[in-house]
């Protein structure tokens, strides 16, 4: 069972944090731009409301909740109902597959990876950001999950254990880079950007098929 019944139930409360905690919001979004390839047929998996894939102009999206697909199609995202672990797509068929913070509520991440290889054309780029488990934020939300609707089910990993599980699944030359290195609703200006993970609580990597 895909863990998206309270992003069902509460799709309006999680799209305002965007606004809420804006700069924060930028500069994940700026993080995952980075390692974005510039041109190429993308979906974004565990779309949401679309605040990823929305201004990254990225036109696919997956995703199990239908309030959340009713709000990332307002935003223009062509996206079809599905769970990450199994896509209804043609093998081949994409350049890069996006994942933002889905990777902790999936029921099985190495099918997930699995699904993803199959679905891009060789040498295709898979981009996952993940909140890492490891970093101060990780460990301050893994703290709170239970009093939080939509973590409390979440399972958060480490940006360690995400880069194996990419490299079994057939993933190569994974880059990290992170940000976020202090509580979101404090951030009042763009945070930077550093090579590799550990300190901050937004971490992207970026492996080849
Ligand atoms: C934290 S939200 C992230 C949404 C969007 N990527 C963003 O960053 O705003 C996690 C999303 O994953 C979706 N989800 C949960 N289980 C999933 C699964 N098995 N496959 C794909 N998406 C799933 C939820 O419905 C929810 O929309």
């Amino acid at each position: 069972m895909p863990k998206s019944e309270p992003f069902d139930k509460y799709s309006s409360e999680y799209d305002s944090w965007f606004e809420e905690n804006r700069m924060a919001y930028e500069s994940e979004l700026k993080a995952v731009k980075h390692f974005l390839p510039e041109s190429g047929d993308g979906i974004e998996i565990g779309v949401g409301t679309g605040r990823f894939a929305g201004p990254l102009g990225i036109k696919h999206g997956l995703e199990p909740s239908a309030n959340m697909r009713a709000i990332a199609k307002e935003r223009g995202i062509d996206v079809v109902d599905g769970i990450a672990e199994k896509l209804p797509f043609d093998d081949n068929q994409f350049d890069y597959v996006l994942m933002v913070t889905v990777v902790c509520f999936l029921d099985d991440v190495r099918a997930a990876f699995t699904e993803a290889n199959r679905i891009l054309k060789n040498g295709g780029v898979i981009i996952i950001a993940l909140i890492d488990r490891e970093s101060p934020l990780g460990q301050m939300y893994e703290k709170h999950k239970s009093k939080n609707e939509f973590y409390k089910h979440a399972s958060f990993y480490s940006a360690e254990e995400i880069k194996n599980l990419l490299t079994e699944s057939g993933f190569k030359n994974p880059q990290f880079i992170q940000t976020i290195f202090n509580n979101p609703s404090e951030i009042s200006k763009l945070e930077d950007m550093k090579p590799g993970y550990g300190t901050g609580g937004f971490v992207v990597v970026r492996t080849i098929k």
